[in-house]
């Protein structure tokens, strides 16, 4: 048997306060890995392993990663030809708003690319990986695929046409992550939002979005701290969170350059420009969560420009 190939996944934070569906980082932390190889019967076999394996779905059906990779197999019309033997590591639990459902998908479509002579380029593996990610939360969005994918800190202007771009950032942005030990579904995190806009949020996130843009190209950290508010979603999802109000005030004590929820939750994440605010912060929020009694898993990063990438 051959020894396989590897591929790894970074978490990502979408949303970013400002840009629901919209906008998304990679972090330098791994959240999926897959080991794959050919298999001679054809069809995907697919093995979960790592520490949250039992919490990730292992009908082929549900699982992010097979879905990714039968929809990419039917483009290519390699269905029922092929072999794939993928074993999938988790490292993220699934429902932590870290990406991790995104990057089970674009760690497949990567793999499975690799092992098919790469048919295809990266770019053109994310309408798959789109799909596969469909499967856990019924929605259509690529802030956390297309991040995971590429790389960077990405803008998602129109997922049909691929209209997905990288927004430069600065060097010296730290990003936080505090993780409480509670599950949120996306699913059920969509649920709670109302249809409607009213016209004034709008225009307040309409013009943070477009501050954002103008920070992160001209490193202006003082806009960027401004745009990084959230005048739509936040107080919508906010009550899901335990604490979320009183560990935003701990952040923002800290110097943060600004705070929110991480994706649907309930992971939030801070923006920083100094490494030393980062750390602190992470740990008063930490200590925060003790004292309630709920543990929490805390990642430091820079932005990870290589997205999900082969070993
Ligand atoms: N933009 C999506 C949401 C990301 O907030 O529902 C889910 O991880």
């Amino acid at each position: 048997m051959s020894s396989g190939i590897k591929v790894t996944a970074p978490v990502t934070i979408s949303n970013i306060n400002c840009g629901f569906d919209v906008l998304g980082i990679a972090l330098e932390h791994t959240c999926d890995e897959i080991i794959g190889r050919e298999h001679k019967k054809p069809g995907i076999h697919l093995n979960l392993v790592g520490p949250n394996a039992r919490a990730t779905p292992a009908d082929p059906a549900k699982n992010t990663a097979t879905v990714a990779i039968m929809k990419m197999l039917e483009f290519l019309g390699d269905s029922g030809k092929v072999g794939l033997e993928i074993n999938l590591r988790k490292t993220i639990y699934p429902g932590s708003g870290l990406g991790s459902s995104a990057a089970s998908a674009c760690a497949a479509v990567m793999i499975a690319n690799e092992l098919l002579g790469r048919p295809l380029e990266k770019k053109m593996l994310l309408p798959f990986a789109i799909l596969g990610e469909y499967a856990a939360d019924q929605a259509f969005h690529a802030d956390n695929v297309a991040p995971c994918l590429l790389g960077g800190v990405i803008m998602v202007r129109d997922i049909r046409l691929l209209d997905v771009h990288r927004i430069f950032s600065p060097p010296g942005l730290y990003i936080t992550v505090i993780s409480p030990d509670v599950q949120i579904l996306t699913s059920e995190a969509r649920a709670v939002l109302r249809d409607t806009v009213p016209l004034k949020d709008t225009i307040k996130q309409t013009a943070n979005i477009a501050a954002f843009v103008q920070a992160m190209h001209t490193g202006n950290f003082d806009l960027l701290s401004r745009s990084l508010q959230d005048h739509v979603i936040e107080r919508q999802r906010s009550a899901l969170i335990p604490g979320f109000d009183e560990v935003k005030e701990i952040a923002r004590d800290q110097g943060v350059l600004g705070f929110g929820i991480s994706g649907s939750g309930p992971t939030m994440f801070a923006l920083s420009q100094n490494e030393n605010v980062a750390r602190d912060t992470g740990q008063a929020i930490a200590a925060y969560y003790d004292k309630k009694g709920i543990e929490t898993r805390t990642i430091m990063s820079l932005v990870n420009h290589e997205g999900t990438v082969l070993c």
